[in-house]
């Protein structure tokens, strides 16, 4: 008997639209249900929605390239490192290694915990608080943006700039097309701004210079790289301290818990960077056909890698949807992994440390004194305001 062709499983759920990513757990089990590799009829393209697929799709960047573009749509330039080819992408994340290692960031530990504990006790003597915007917009936009170097007066686009960057690894809607003007008067800012009379010293923008005339890298490679360090550590780490104090705003039991045996903190940043996935995922392009049981995905199309639903995959993770502090999950991939994995997990770490501390030192309680507003975005996941009384220890 001859034998059947195999069918390939398609889903219509738009992962970018708003009534999907406000909750989309529900569509990603159907999703993982569904096969390995599904077809997303609405985008015509295809998503690994699966733990293991995802995390080996990640590894392999060979069969998996970035070089047509990590978005939706096919980037014409691809100077950025998140989608630069396999032979410039190493060059490009050697810039700057240095001041991302290990020791680099222990050497910023102090300043970073000093600066957060001021803007902790500040939000506590003021009682009633936007925890989004009083404190975990705070933080990222002053941690990066002094590393970067830029002058302390001339950090206001950044926030909206991370936005509408963002918006354009998702679909050409009506809404972006709107918000194009605003990117392209963001990126004129800040390529202004990746100058030496502007960047502080020792700084990383002015190591990104000084490859620029070492030769090691173009000058709009530089620029790009600027803007890659700009965005990624910002708008990731702004949502995922958003999503960690919502949860304390409004599961009192969870930071009781916390406040009871405090080491526990490290365990609930992972948690909520596996739970929440503040990108929600990034794509692929995939150079020859591979195999997903009896389902090819074929050569040359784009493959939504879903962050988000290969981190509440219950193959991988026991009890997947729930928050566990204590399982420390440190094979999430809310942090991507392999060649392109986040370049700056340990400072998004070093910065939860941070308020974590000076939450603990100074929190005894939070009180909600408004509902909050979760994020309206086609990838980037979090809350846009928390209204909150932050009742002292
Ligand atoms: C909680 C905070 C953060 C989260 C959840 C996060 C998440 C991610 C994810 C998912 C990727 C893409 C992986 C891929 O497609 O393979 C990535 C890449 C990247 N991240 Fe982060 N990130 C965070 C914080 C930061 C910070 C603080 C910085 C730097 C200041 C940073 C810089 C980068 C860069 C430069 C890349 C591109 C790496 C490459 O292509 O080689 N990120 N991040």
């Amino acid at each position: 008997m001859a034998t059947l062709p195999a069918t390939v499983p398609s889903s219509d759920l738009d992962p970018f639209a708003p009534e999907f990513t406000h909750d989309p757990f529900e569509g990603y089990r159907q999703w993982r249900d569904l096969g390995r590799a599904v077809r997303l009829s609405a985008h015509d393209t295809w998503v690994l929605p699966g733990y293991e697929d995802v995390r080996a799709a990640l590894a392999d960047d060979t069969t998996f390239s970035t070089a047509r573009g990590t978005g939706l749509l096919e980037e014409s330039h691809t100077s950025s490192v998140i989608s630069s080819d396999r032979q410039r992408h190493p060059v490009l994340r050697s810039v700057l290694s240095s001041k991302t290692s290990p020791r680099a960031m222990a050497a910023l530990r102090d300043d970073i915990f000093a600066q957060v504990d001021a803007l902790v006790a500040d939000a506590v003597d003021r009682g009633s608080i936007d925890a989004v915007g009083d404190i975990a917009e705070v933080i990222p936009v002053s941690v990066v943006a002094d590393l970067i170097g830029l002058p302390d007066d001339d950090r206001e686009p950044l926030l909206p700039g991370a936005d509408v960057v963002n918006r354009l690894f998702g679909p050409l809607t009506p809404e972006l097309a709107a918000r194009l003007s605003g990117a392209g008067a963001y990126f004129e800012w800040m390529a202004a701004k990746c100058d030496r009379s502007i960047l502080r010293p020792d700084s990383w923008g002015s190591a990104i210079l000084d490859a620029v005339d070492d030769g090691l890298i173009a000058r709009d490679e530089g620029v790009w790289l600027m803007n890659g360090y700009l965005v990624a550590g910002m708008d990731t780490t702004v949502n995922a301290l958003s999503s960690l104090l919502h949860l304390f705003a409004t599961q009192p039991e969870t930071w009781e818990r916390i406040v009871a045996d405090p080491s526990l903190a490290a365990g609930a940043f992972e948690e909520i960077v596996r739970l929440e996935s503040p990108i929600q995922g990034f794509f692929r392009v995939t150079t020859r056909d591979v195999d997903y049981d009896d389902v090819v995905l074929p050569a040359g199309e784009r493959v939504l890698l879903s962050f988000g639903s290969a981190n509440r995959d219950e193959r991988h993770f026991v009890d997947a949807d729930a928050f566990r502090p204590e399982r420390r999950p440190i094979d999430h991939v809310g942090f991507g992994f392999g060649a392109h994995g986040c370049a700056g997990q340990a400072l998004a770490r070093l910065e939860s440390a941070a308020l974590m501390t000076s939450l603990l030192k100074r929190v005894d309680r939070f009180e909600p004194t408004g509902e909050p507003v979760r994020r309206s975005h086609p990838i980037v996941r979090g809350i846009s305001s928390l209204p909150v009384r932050l009742h002292a220890r």
